[in-house]
């Protein structure tokens, strides 16, 4: 008697217990198999928190600029620099907006009379400070152009592993582009780099060196040339240009506020902050392989030697982005603009297959975007969304139709070069009329998980305003 009451209890909580866990199970973001694999883990996750703080993350110390970066900060602020005398770095890259454009066009306007649109969407200036040198393939420390050539040879007979979040190491170790800057990697170091915009017709327009170095005699700043590399300066111009793109680099690597780590997800990887419900939802779908999959490119974890994440994997992908009229050279037809290949690039352009591949960005600060893709063809990151859930499943909903209605996918590539498109990659491996990865909610918790990784969260203290 007494010992069926025991056993009637004891599955009766057994029951409940099992009952209580399934609801949880299905009512978390999480899907069975992460219950399994870290139950731990999971419920700590579907709680909001970090299951393993990170409690050493390597964040860049604020400390104070030396000469040399001061000089470039007010060299980045100096109009009088460019062709038209009123533009300067920040008026592309303005630090009120995480160094990008506070407007929203999808290109901005340069050149002398500040008509002249540029080609492509302005990135931020935010987390460049890792940056690696242009490679193909991983171990590939030169950048010489043979071997450039011989490395995309290779990369020509290797498989393309597919990437998915369960697998980011076997994709990082893969013969692919990757590294360098601009949106095709055509230069390497931020050095390098100033002198794009600096002389480029279609934004500073500064004319050539001996116009800029003359400028920089007559700026308030010119003793500082003079106390950091002696009077000499003054009289070589293009060693005085080069220690100005020297000193704005100097500047853009030593200002934390280019890479403050001050965001709500830098907290939650410390455990000192708690995700919302639907930032835990939307994580779980930026993690999910069967959904958003998007941390397979934007990488989320803290690396290995215990550097935070940047959200790239800055690797070379060619999405598809629908063309944006918006783009003046896009008025003419036969005009592509096709990333590694060129035309700005010039090294890689008989390379057919890395034809429409742009760098995937980091999305630190991504939220504070108003015009985003390499074309700047969206404002709103919910079309990012859109697109990323219906390119494939309603491409009517994304690319325009052409007089006779049909729906034209990957319109800003010439013909030929479309099957470079990733349609390997979920959430890019869908057919026309499969069910969407995502669904509405799914999106917006996307969205919700993405401004947690705005900078300047200072709850708790931890993470000051920069
Ligand atoms: C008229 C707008 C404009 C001005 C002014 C401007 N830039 Fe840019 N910047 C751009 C555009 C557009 C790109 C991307 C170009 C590309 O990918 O081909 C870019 C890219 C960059 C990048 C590479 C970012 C990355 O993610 O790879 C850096 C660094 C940069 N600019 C620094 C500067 C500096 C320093 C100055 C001042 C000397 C400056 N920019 C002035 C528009 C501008
Ligand atoms: C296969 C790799 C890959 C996957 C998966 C991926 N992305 Fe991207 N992402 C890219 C590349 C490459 C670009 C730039 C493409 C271009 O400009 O042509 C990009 C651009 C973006 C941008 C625009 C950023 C800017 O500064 O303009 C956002 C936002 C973004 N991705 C979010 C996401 C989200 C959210 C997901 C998941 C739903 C996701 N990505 C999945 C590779 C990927």
């Amino acid at each position: 008697m007494i010992k069926s009451r025991w056993f009637i209890a004891t599955i009766t909580v057994i029951g409940m217990v099992a009952l209580f866990l399934s609801a949880t199970i299905y009512r978390s973001p999480f899907d069975l198999g992460e219950w399994l694999a870290s139950p731990y883990a999971t419920w700590m996750l579907t709680q909001g928190k970090n299951p393993y703080p990170v409690r050493n993350l390597q964040i860049p110390p604020r400390q104070e600029l030396s000469m040399m970066a001061l000089l470039g900060k007010k060299i980045f602020f100096d109009a009088s620099l460019s062709g038209s005398g009123k533009q300067s770095c920040a008026s592309c890259h303005n630090p009120a907006s995480a160094f990008a454009p506070d407007n929203n066009l999808s290109v901005q306007l340069g050149g002398d009379d500040l008509h002249h649109a540029g080609a492509r969407a302005v990135p931020s200036l935010t987390y460049l400070y890792r940056q690696q040198n242009f490679s193909i393939g991983p171990d590939n420390p030169e950048n010489e152009s043979n071997n450039l050539q011989q490395a995309a040879a290779l990369n020509a007979l290797t498989a393309r592993t597919q990437k998915n979040t369960r697998n980011t190491q076997t994709s990082a170790a893969s013969m692919v582009p990757q590294g360098g800057l601009f949106w095709d990697g055509r230069v390497n170091t931020l050095q390098q780099q100033a002198d794009g915009p600096l002389f480029n017709p279609a934004e500073m327009n500064a004319g050539n060196i001996a116009t800029v170095a003359k400028k920089l005699n007559h700026a308030a700043y010119i003793g500082d040339f003079v106390q950091l590399f002696g009077s000499g300066v003054l009289r070589d111009p293009s060693l005085l240009v080069s220690e100005a793109l020297f000193a704005l680099a100097r500047f853009q690597i030593e200002d934390t506020h280019f890479h403050s780590f001050s965001s709500k997800y830098d907290a939650w990887l410390q455990g000192k902050a708690r995700f919302t419900d639907s930032e835990t939802r939307g994580y779980a779908v930026f993690n999910n392989p069967a959904k958003g999959n998007c941390a397979a490119c934007h990488l989320d974890q803290v690396t290995r030697e215990g550097l935070p994440p940047l959200f790239t994997d800055n690797q070379y992908e060619a999405l598809g982005v629908p063309r944006n009229s918006a783009i003046p050279a896009n008025l003419d037809g036969q005009y592509y603009d096709m990333g590694l290949c060129g035309p700005y690039r010039e090294d890689l352009k008989e390379q057919a297959r890395f034809c429409g591949m742009f760098i995937t960005p980091g999305l630190r600060n991504v939220a504070t975007r108003k015009a985003f893709f390499h074309n700047g063809v969206y404002h709103t990151l919910e079309d990012v969304l859109n697109f990323y859930n219906f390119r494939d499943t309603a491409p009517q909903r994304i690319y325009a139709a052409d007089t006779g209605g049909h729906i034209e996918k990957f319109n800003d590539l010439p013909q030929q070069k479309r099957t470079n498109v990733d349609v390997t990659d979920p959430p890019f491996n869908r057919k026309l009329g499969e069910t969407p990865v995502m669904s509405n909610q799914d999106m917006r918790d996307v969205i919700a998980f993405l401004q947690t990784l705005n900078d300047g969260y200072a709850s708790s203290g931890i993470a000051a305003k920069p």
